[in-house]
């Protein structure tokens, strides 16, 4: 049985087509393998952006730690521990002005975290969380998986170097594009999406 972590970003609340196939991937994988799942809305308690009580404290030996530093590192240990209990970890991102939400960007500064989810090897940087299976679900506005927009993919590209760098690398990509090119663009994205997610949820079973 697996213990699922549904991590959802997007600020458009029902409107949001990450969160919506991201939930449909969690779901789908529960109703197929068992298991528990964690949703952890990021619009719902956005992470605070990172300070230096974060940035200093969590470095610090806990018994050092100011009162302050206590509660930054709190916070990004919350996420790291449901990161670690996960085996499947299930990932939501609606494209923000090229990039993702900036409430996903605020919880990976929090779980990028230095001998925690990556060390530094003899060939350098490497990440501690393996072992586990990622599907990354991005919607974006426009098209980027090819053409002339390609070059400015500021999100799927980057959350896959951000993953992989805290050691996920196991990751299938649903990419959600072309939603503001019209309501056929819209239904088009929606069935390609249903299709990945049917395909995608029939290997896991
Ligand atoms: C504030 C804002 C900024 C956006 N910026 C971009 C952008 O830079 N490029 C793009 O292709 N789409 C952009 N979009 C469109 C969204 O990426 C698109 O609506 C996508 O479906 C959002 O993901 P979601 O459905 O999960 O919320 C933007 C939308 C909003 C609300």
């Amino acid at each position: 049985m697996s213990h699922i972590l549904l991590v959802t970003s997007s600020p458009r609340g029902a409107e949001s087509l990450s969160s919506r196939f991201a939930t449909d991937i969690a779901e789908g994988i529960q109703s197929r393998l068992g298991g528990s799942l964690t949703v952890r809305d990021l619009t719902v308690n956005p992470p605070p952006h990172i300070t230096s009580a974060y940035i200093e404290g969590r470095t610090a030996s806990p018994d050092d730690r100011t009162p302050e530093q206590v509660e930054a590192v709190k916070v990004a240990q919350h996420f790291v521990d449901e990161l670690k209990a996960a085996d499947v970890i299930v990932l939501g991102s609606g494209m923000i002005n090229f990039g993702l939400p900036t409430q996903l960007k605020a919880w990976f500064d929090h779980v990028t975290w230095p001998r925690v989810t990556f060390g530094y090897g003899d060939t350098g940087p490497k990440g501690l969380l393996t072992g586990k299976k990622v599907y990354l679900v991005t919607a974006s506005g426009g098209v980027f998986s090819e053409g002339a927009w390609a070059p400015f993919d500021f999100q799927t590209n980057y959350l896959l170097h951000l993953l992989g760098f805290i050691g996920l690398t196991d990751v299938e990509v649903v990419r959600v594009e072309g939603t503001v090119l019209g309501p056929d663009a819209v239904n088009a994205a929606i069935a390609d999406a249903e299709t990945t997610i049917a395909a995608l949820l029939t290997k896991a079973a």
